[in-house]
């Protein structure tokens, strides 16, 4: 495993749209692998692939609560219920923070590493870690959901 270099703000990939993972082959494991060695070590809930650039529709999750660890390859919400106000930052956006609108509650369907089909049904932190990621293989940057007046530049030495 290895850790991979994030992409950061300004980088173009971050708004080009990631491609159906047709095969999982090794390749695909490895980038998996390193994808999660990648999110623990900046402490991330969740990486997606065009964040180490590679444009395919891969997302891991680890919200640090027990059995909330996945691997999620052509994920897709397939149903969406709620509102909630949370705090929200990006490792490809260090020190900057802002509060976004997503929703409470969110079914998802995608293939784990496995290739075998998940459904998840997300709630909180899980279901808001989904949608972000889900919104980077859009091309989509929680910082064009900032609500006005929320957005804060945390240096370093003040977290
Ligand atoms: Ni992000």
């Amino acid at each position: 495993m290895a850790i991979r270099r994030i992409r950061e703000e300004g980088d173009e990939i971050l708004r080009k749209k990631s491609k159906d993972v047709e095969e999982i082959d090794e390749k695909v494991i490895t980038l998996i692998n390193d994808m999660i060695e990648t999110m623990h070590k900046y402490n991330g809930v969740g990486l997606a692939a065009v964040q180490v650039g590679v444009l395919k529709k891969i997302v891991v999750i680890d919200t640090y609560e027990d059995g909330e660890q996945f691997v999620l390859i052509n994920p897709e919400i397939i149903k969406s219920k709620g509102t909630q106000t949370v705090e929200e930052g990006c490792l490809s956006f260090p020190n900057k923070f802002g509060k976004v609108v997503r929703p409470a509650e969110v079914v998802i369907k995608a293939l784990n590493e496995k290739g075998e089909k998940i459904k998840i049904i997300a709630k909180e932190l899980l279901a808001q870690a989904i949608c972000h990621e889900i919104d980077h293989l859009n091309g989509e940057l929680f910082i064009d959901k900032i609500i006005p007046g929320s957005f804060e530049i945390v240096k370093p030495e003040d977290k």
